[in-house]
């Protein structure tokens, strides 16, 4: 059942590219992103005073890197809230609102929770979600599912993945009718996102090289991960795979963010994560990896292949993903951190599959 894998997140992180493939694909046809089953009108859209995004982990993580590319691609503000707190913090939301709710189960309690206080607020609801026929699919307005397929491990991979995948499609959905994208950045748009899959398969097959960085930095006793703008985003949900699965304490800020507390925290065996895929921040990502080697600091870098000759000179060890467009940088760093988090815990001896306190369906408040 785990297809020869010693665990189901390993497999579950191999069939990312698979399941990306299954939950794009179909959507675009002749260079257009179609969604069959929505039937949302430019006029709604430019009435929207705001999107608001809720969910809670990993799905959450997705949310945040969604709002940096759904707020260029719309120019609307887009508000991420984690579910747990959305019901109460007395959210303002309209009939104007659009929730974006993102849930891989369908059955995260505080997700519905949250959902039908938005419902009852006024807001049409929007749901990404893995399993079919789940609550909040069944409750929402309208649903785009995930095609990732049944995820047994506790950590999310795959449906992170496709999740981050739907959220793209309906970015250029929504900009295509309201006429916020130029057809150009749209073609380039459409044309990376046909690529991600096999650029995604190039990662895996260099999944040996994390391995060994995993087998050097394991006994680390804490490890932060820094990036600004999607890099943050991502560093998020990097750290999350990492604590949750190997017991390490981590946590991931935004790299402009460090010399106003954290940075006191970095000594000498620190690992610093530093993530620098995002071109138009590089130099000053790299100022912060400056900031935190002078202290002492381990540093493993992420880049993408433009920029990984020049991040090398200044980190220990760095990771290397294809250069694709910006906004779809997260479906191919995260690959890395996971796979990063995974021999981690692997050289650790834990329950991959199943750690410590943890479910995969969170059904209690
Ligand atoms: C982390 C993880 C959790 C879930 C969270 C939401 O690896 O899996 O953080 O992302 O419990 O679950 P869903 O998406 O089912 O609502």
């Amino acid at each position: 059942e785990k297809g020869g894998y010693e665990h189901f997140m390993a497999k579950e992180i191999m069939e990312q590219p698979e399941a990306f493939r299954k939950t794009v694909f179909p959507r675009i046809k002749e260079g257009r992103v179609v969604l069959d089953d929505l039937c949302f009108d430019a006029g709604y859209l430019k009435n929207l005073d705001k999107l608001y995004i809720i969910a809670c982990g990993s799905s959450y993580h997705v949310g945040m890197a969604a709002k940096y590319n759904l707020e260029k691609l719309l120019r609307k503000p887009v508000e991420v809230a984690l579910a747990s707190e959305f019901r109460y913090c007395d959210p303002i939301v309209t009939e104007k609102t659009l929730a974006l709710v993102i849930s891989q189960s369908g059955e995260t309690i505080d997700t519905l929770a949250a959902m039908r206080e938005a419902k009852r607020l006024g807001a049409r609801v929007l749901s990404v979600v893995n399993v079919v026929g789940s609550t909040i699919a069944r409750e929402s307005d309208d649903v785009i599912y995930t095609w990732a397929g049944p995820e047994i491990a506790v950590a999310t991979t795959k449906a992170y993945s496709t999740q981050l995948a739907v959220t793209y499609l309906i970015g250029l959905y929504f900009a295509d009718l309201m006429g916020t994208i130029e057809k150009k950045e749209y073609d380039a748009i459409i044309s990376e996102l046909l690529l991600i899959p096999t650029k995604l398969e190039s990662i895996l097959e260099r999944r040996q090289a994390i391995q060994y960085y995993a087998s050097i930095y394991f006994n680390h006793p804490s490890i932060f991960f820094i990036g600004r703008n999607i890099d943050y985003a991502i560093g998020m949900e990097g750290s999350l795979k990492l604590k949750e699965i190997s017991y390490i304490h981590s946590e991931a800020y935004a790299a402009g963010e460090l010399k106003h507390g954290t940075i006191s925290l970095i000594e000498p065996g620190t690992l610093v994560v530093a993530l620098a895929s995002y071109q138009p921040l590089f130099e000053k990502l790299m100022s912060n990896v400056v900031e935190v080697k002078s202290r002492g600091a381990d540093v493993l870098g992420l880049a993408t292949d433009a920029k990984g000759a020049e991040m090398a000179k200044t980190v220990d060890h760095t990771i290397t993903v294809p250069d694709t467009h910006p906004m779809l940088l997260p479906s191919l760093d995260v690959v890395p951190l996971q796979l990063f988090a995974y021999y981690v815990a692997l050289q650790r001896g834990c329950d991959i599959d199943k750690p410590r306190n943890l479910a995969k369906s969170v059904t209690v408040e």
